[in-house]
């Protein structure tokens, strides 16, 4: 279990993402942050987490009864082809199997028994089993679990004679390993972060800023809710909405990225990407709004994509940010990780097929900005690319020069790459660890050298981790030294030596002021 210690920028106490299933006494399970119920009755409620995606994954089933409880994977939704278990408590104690469905009958044992149960318990009616089983397996009568949404069924019966389960039983469809709780738009006050007919030009690529305060609330709020408003969907790739530090006075409404004020709004506040909806926080954290900070501005940035260069259309898209009055346990604090989007040259080359670039942020270094900022918690990972990625950009961690974890979603998992991702299970970071931000580029169609940086046409490669406890930290980013470069066409040493060069690495806390640490990192020790 991942406790928070030691004293923090804010000293706020451990958190936990947890919804309540069944009992109290589960709540703080950091390890199975997720929960569904299977059914329309809540009777049967799944929980489940994982550390890594090429480790296993852990659920816990309360059935609401004292009979047999079973539990499968399923290819559509019925038995046949599905991976079950069948466990409970009878009267000769627990009984537990790994088992396939051939057909509407009793499924038959596994030869590979690929689950193992972790316990078994049945009290005050209810029948609770906790079980997990290696995410990919080797037995091809055991489902294989992806990143994709998977039929998930349930069946129980009164008695612990496993026998025809008549009505109770049941299917529901859930991504389990990239869980997002299925929310609409709540019908509460909500900010709104929209630009107004704005004309989207017939560029290709198109930035639009818009600085903007919010009407005054003077107390503090909580974020809870991002709702996209989008009127072309066809257009908008991303929108991200930034916190500007005290010099930014002024609104103003244009492209960005041309050297004005607003440009250094860099504090993350929320965002949208293609193929996310709408995004709610765990019930435990918000987004603080208002208060002391309530004449502050914000930055809007919406990329539009017009490849098909139509003109004259008018947009009016952004996000409404719902609030509330009633304030949620801890504050949550956005962290840009990645690769420095700035003036330092780094380019990507030409016609490569793969190209990696790395992004480090070293922990230790946050005591110059922050002076206790001894651990934190991440439970979401955002991650930002343009149009070359070929791979989600995995965010390692890692810890006296090893890797010991892995943030975010194995790279062969294929999915919307723009979305928020939930992690497996609560991760916890501590001051000197490091995060390593990995992108990977295809640019074979490209006939020049692409730049990395905030212009149009320049790549990022940026993940935003949600944690808490708050700290002034906005952006903990880096950009190899690249004295001495090698020449470029040697695509392989070139990428080589930057991913070995040293670091220089930017910490930027929420009034702007950049720390730069000049690091000396090895990767390959990290086992990267
Ligand atoms: C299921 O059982 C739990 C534990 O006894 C109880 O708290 C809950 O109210 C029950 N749910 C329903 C829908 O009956
Ligand atoms: C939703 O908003 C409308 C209009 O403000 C209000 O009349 C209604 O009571 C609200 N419904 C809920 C469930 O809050
Ligand atoms: C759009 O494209 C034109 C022509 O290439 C260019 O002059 C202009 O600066 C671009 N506008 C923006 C906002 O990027
Ligand atoms: C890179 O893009 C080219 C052209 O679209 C494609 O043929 C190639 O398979 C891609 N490479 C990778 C590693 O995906
Ligand atoms: C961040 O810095 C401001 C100004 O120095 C301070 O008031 C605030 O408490 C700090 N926040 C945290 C979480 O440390
Ligand atoms: C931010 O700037 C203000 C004024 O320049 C200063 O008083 C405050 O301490 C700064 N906060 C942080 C976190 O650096």
């Amino acid at each position: 279990m991942n406790i928070c210690l030691g004293i923090m920028c804010s000293p706020l106490p451990f958190f936990s993402l947890l919804l309540i299933c069944a009992t109290g006494s589960w709540a703080m399970d950091v390890t199975m942050p997720f929960m569904e119920y299977l059914d329309q009755e809540q009777l049967v409620c799944l929980k489940w987490g994982f550390d890594n995606p090429a480790g296993d994954i852990t659920f816990q089933l309360a059935v609401n009864t004292t009979g047999w409880v079973g539990f499968g994977l399923s290819p559509n939704g019925d038995m046949k082809g599905s991976d079950i278990v069948i466990g409970g408590v009878g009267s000769s104690g627990s009984y537990f199997s790994d088992r396939y469905a051939t057909g509407n009958s009793m499924p038959l044992e596994d030869a590979q028994q690929s689950y193992t149960l972790l316990s078994m318990r049945e009290n005050e009616g209810q029948t609770v089993m906790t079980f997990k089983r290696p995410i990919k397996t080797c037995d091809d009568k055991d489902f294989q679990i992806t990143a994709q949404p998977i039929k998930l069924i349930f069946a129980y019966g009164k008695t612990d004679e496993i026998s025809y389960h008549v009505s109770r039983r049941g299917t529901k469809e859930v991504n389990l390993l990239n869980y997002m709780p299925k929310s609409i738009p709540t019908n509460s006050s909500y900010l709104s972060a929209t630009v107004d007919n704005i004309i989207v030009p017939s560029n290709t690529t198109y930035y639009h800023c818009k600085v903007m305060q919010f009407p005054k609330l003077n107390t503090k709020h909580h974020i809870y809710q991002i709702e996209p408003v989008i009127e072309h969907l066809d257009l908008i790739h991303h929108m991200l909405l930034y916190h500007c530090p005290p010099k930014v006075t002024e609104p103003y409404d244009k492209p960005c990225y041309i050297g004005d004020i607003g440009d250094s709004c860099f504090g993350i506040v929320a965002s949208w990407g293609v193929g996310g909806g709408v995004y709610e926080l765990p019930e435990n954290v918000g987004i603080p709004i208002g208060g002391e900070k309530s004449d502050a501005f914000y930055r809007l940035e919406i990329h539009y994509n017009n490849p098909e260069r139509k003109e004259g259309i008018k947009d009016s898209s952004g996000l409404r940010l719902h609030y509330t009055a009633k304030l949620r346990q801890h504050d949550v604090g956005i962290m840009t990780t990645g690769v420095l989007p700035g003036s330092v040259k780094y380019d990507i080359p030409p016609k490569a097929n793969q190209f990696h670039t790395y992004g480090i942020c070293n922990t230790a270094y946050f005591s110059k900005v922050c002076t206790s900022a001894d651990s934190m918690q991440l439970n979401s990972n955002q991650c930002r690319l343009h149009e070359f990625r070929v791979d989600f950009p995995g965010a390692s961690h890692c810890r006296n020069e090893r890797q010991i974890d892995f943030l975010g979603i194995d790279e062969n998992y294929n999915f919307d790459l723009q979305q928020a991702v939930s992690l497996g299970s609560i991760k916890t970071i501590k001051q000197g660890d490091e995060i390593v931000v990995e992108c990977t580029y295809n640019t074979t169609n490209r006939a020049s050298v692409t730049k990395m940086g905030l212009a149009t046409t320049n790549e990022m490669c940026l993940a935003f981790l949600f944690y808490y406890p708050v700290i002034n930290i906005t952006s903990c980013v880096s950009i190899p030294d690249t004295k001495g470069v090698i020449p470029m066409d040697k695509i392989t040493e070139y990428e080589m030596m930057l991913k070995k060069a040293p670091q220089y690495q930017a910490i930027i806390n929420s009034n702007v002021s950049i720390s730069l640490s000049y690091l000396i990192l090895f990767f390959f020790s990290c086992g990267i």
